[in-house]
């Protein structure tokens, strides 16, 4: 892939990579290289900005961006994306297409918990595809049914949803949420059959994803005003605020959805107060709670589910997982109690490609995977390395780095200016990281990362930091 590079930038590049990795580091490669130039005054700038990083963006004239240039025309531009194009994955690492090695801390949006291509998920995956991917909901196979079971067992095991009964497999996360949606009108229909009871209750700063209804639950003019008008019902209640909670919650209400904590809204967590007053009042008018673990779910708190440390009062009757569920493959789940199964007809929802053997064997295989008691325990521990350093950071630059929220391996990083220049600095050093919410660095890396790789990140960042303030 080196061979795409224009030969002098490719040398210069292989050389400053292999400066990196030396003793000699990427600063020491610019002085060689520029030493001797007479090269007009904006080129020589370039190369020592580029030689002074580890993997400066691709330029205009570079392989990635004819890449880009070439398909762009095509593709729907519902994304700003950094100009890289990543190829390849190993664990906790993103290779792009000319060659450079990036630290991923993004997972793919809180997605690949075991890393990029994990060795068994990667072998699961083929052999599944070589014996049977698709047959459609209208006959059995034994993926949907296992994956159904397990899910149920590992979440009643892990001390979570005591109440969790059974599961219906789709492919994403909205559709999950869409699925949950769906489930509490119909519990709020048979309860009463007048349709009164329909109203869906859902918190300000809140993502539950992009479909109509998923849409209508996620109250933010940003992601709503383009479609409106929404799907009616939806009522916004605020999050955290207990006392307001009887006036968004009533006899009308027929379900609450709720992140424990919030990804997309800046990690905000949400109290156990809160959520023990929010599942009181939803038993007092008989509204189905829904818990979207789509983000904080699949162990990423060090729980099997960021609930699980919840009294058994504040359980959810409906909780919605997707993301880390298939590691990268699509994949989504619904777990339902008895009571809300048991108001669910035959043909009152459904889906072509949801609970298909292949992606079901993944996900079998994930639950597996993430349940295990020593990598929940890990990810307490890296969650300290990270914590640490992060202090670290707001004892050196105060004035930006705010406080830390989050649990486990989802942890975000107040920050008291727009944190785009450091997430490009940080990225042309070699550091995958998002935002989130108003100005919050968020770190939702794979799980299996190790605390050297974690140090290792966190001197970019301390790096990346240093160098937009210099
Ligand atoms: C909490 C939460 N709910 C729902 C969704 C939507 O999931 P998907 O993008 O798979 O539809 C997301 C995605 O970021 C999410 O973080």
């Amino acid at each position: 892939m080196a061979m795409m590079l224009p030969l002098a930038r490719q040398s210069l590049a292989l050389a400053c990579s292999r400066a990196a990795r030396s003793s000699l580091g990427p600063r020491r490669c610019f002085a060689s290289a520029s030493a001797a130039s007479n090269l007009a005054d904006s080129i020589q700038q370039t190369i020592k900005r580029d030689a002074s990083l580890l993997n400066p963006d691709p330029k205009s004239d570079s392989p990635s961006a004819a890449l880009v240039n070439d398909h762009a025309p095509y593709m729907v531009a519902t994304y700003a994306r950094p100009p890289p194009v990543f190829v390849q994955g190993e664990g906790s690492w993103l290779w792009d297409i000319e060659n450079r090695k990036y630290l991923d801390f993004t997972a793919g949006i809180a997605v690949t918990a075991l890393g990029h291509c994990d060795p068994g998920f990667t072998k699961i995956l083929a052999d599944q595809a070589k014996t049977l991917v698709h047959a459609s909901n209208l006959y059995y196979n034994p993926w949907t049914g296992a994956l159904s079971k397990l899910l149920v067992e590992k979440t009643r095991e892990a001390g979570c949803m005591h109440g969790a009964q059974a599961v219906f497999v789709c492919n994403s996360g909205s559709e999950a949420n869409e699925a949950a949606i769906k489930f509490a009108r119909k519990a709020g229909k048979v309860v009463d059959p007048s349709g009164a009871k329909h109203e869906f209750v859902s918190f300000n700063n809140a993502f539950h994803g992009r479909t109509m209804g998923s849409l209508s639950a996620t109250h933010n003019p940003k992601y709503q005003k383009p479609f409106s008008p929404m799907v009616p019902g939806f009522v916004q209640g605020t999050y955290n605020d207990v006392a307001r909670i009887p006036d968004v919650v009533t006899e009308k209400t027929c379900g609450v959805i709720v992140e424990p904590i919030q990804g997309e809204g800046g990690v905000q967590t949400a109290t156990d107060e809160f959520l023990v007053a929010l599942a009181r009042r939803c038993r007092e008018v008989g509204a189905v709670l829904i818990y979207d673990e789509i983000q904080c779910g699949m162990a990423r708190t060090g729980t099997l589910w960021a609930h699980g440390h919840l009294p058994k009062e504040a359980h959810p009757d409906i909780l919605t997982t997707a993301k880390a569920l298939g590691n990268g493959f699509p994949v989504g789940a619904v777990l339902v109690s008895q009571d809300v199964s048991d108001k669910i007809n035959v043909g009152d929802h459904g889906t072509t490609f949801g609970g298909n053997p292949l992606a079901c064997r993944l996900a079998h295989y994930m639950v597996t995977r993430l349940s295990e008691p020593e990598l929940q325990r890990d990810v307490l521990a890296k969650s300290r390395v990270f914590r640490g350093r992060f202090e670290r950071l707001r004892a050196r630059f105060p004035d930006l780095v705010g406080e830390t929220r989050g649990r486990g391996l989802i942890l975000g990083l107040q920050l008291t200016q727009d944190p785009a220049p450091v997430v490009q600095a940080a990225r042309e050093r070699g550091l995958l990281v998002i935002t989130a919410g108003t100005n919050t660095l968020r770190f939702v890396p794979s799980l299996l990362v190790t605390e050297d790789e974690i140090n290792q990140g966190l001197d970019i960042l301390e790096d990346a930091i240093a160098a937009t303030r210099a």
